[in-house]
């Protein structure tokens, strides 16, 4: 498992040319959707293609993300479905995944002794970087394990949503941390 820095995440991101965000129920917990906002700004403005990529059962209810991002003022034909956005992975430089688990979690296509296998997933494994903000190793709500965290082009980055999305955004407007 390898764990990274809002620097290191800063510079990752700025270095690319596409990134999709991939939000789920930690990032409605921490109330981060104007600090994501503020990312987006900041990447789109410096020529960084922005998208997101919406999982059908993200969060804890039905549209949960949508409202979230559209309370954020974040435009809405930059919200891609699950089935718009798994064939833009293989291009994508950066795969960032905000407070999900589940939905990203590979064994649902490979592990038939998963209790989610066969659930359609976002396919983020198949982004060349992929970058993950949690709290922990904690489980999502399925409470399984997920592989993902621990592939070699996987980069973790623990702290709560809000703030780590915050300090980011920081670190882009050559801020450093506070
Ligand atoms: P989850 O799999 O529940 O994962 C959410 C992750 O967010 C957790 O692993 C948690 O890890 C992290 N988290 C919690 N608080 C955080 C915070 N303050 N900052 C940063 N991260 C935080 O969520 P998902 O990927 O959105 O998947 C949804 C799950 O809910 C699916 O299993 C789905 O079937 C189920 N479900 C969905 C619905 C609908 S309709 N959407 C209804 C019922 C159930 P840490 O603890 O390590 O931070």
């Amino acid at each position: 498992m390898r764990r990274t820095t809002a620097e290191e995440a800063a510079a990752t991101l700025l270095a690319a040319n596409k990134v999709v965000i991939m939000p789920g129920y930690g990032l409605a917990v921490a109330q981060a959707q104007h600090k994501v906002r503020e990312l987006y700004d900041s990447l789109t403005k410096r020529g960084v293609d922005m998208k997101f990529g919406i999982h059908p059962v993200a969060g804890r209810m039905p549209g949960h993300m949508n409202v979230l991002l559209a309370e954020a003022d974040i435009p809405y034909d930059k919200l891609l479905s699950m089935d718009e956005i798994n064939g833009d992975f293989p291009q994508t430089d950066v795969a960032l995944i905000i407070g999900a688990n589940d939905v990203t979690n590979p064994a649902a296509r490979s592990d038939t002794s998963s209790p989610i296998y066969g659930m359609p997933i976002l396919d983020v494994d198949k982004a060349r970087t992929v970058m993950v903000i949690k709290r922990s190793m904690a489980a999502g709500f399925a409470g399984i394990e997920n592989p993902l965290y621990y592939l070699d082009r996987t980069l973790m980055l623990f702290g709560d949503a809000k703030g780590v999305v915050g300090n980011i955004v920081r670190e882009l407007s050559g801020g450093g941390h506070s």
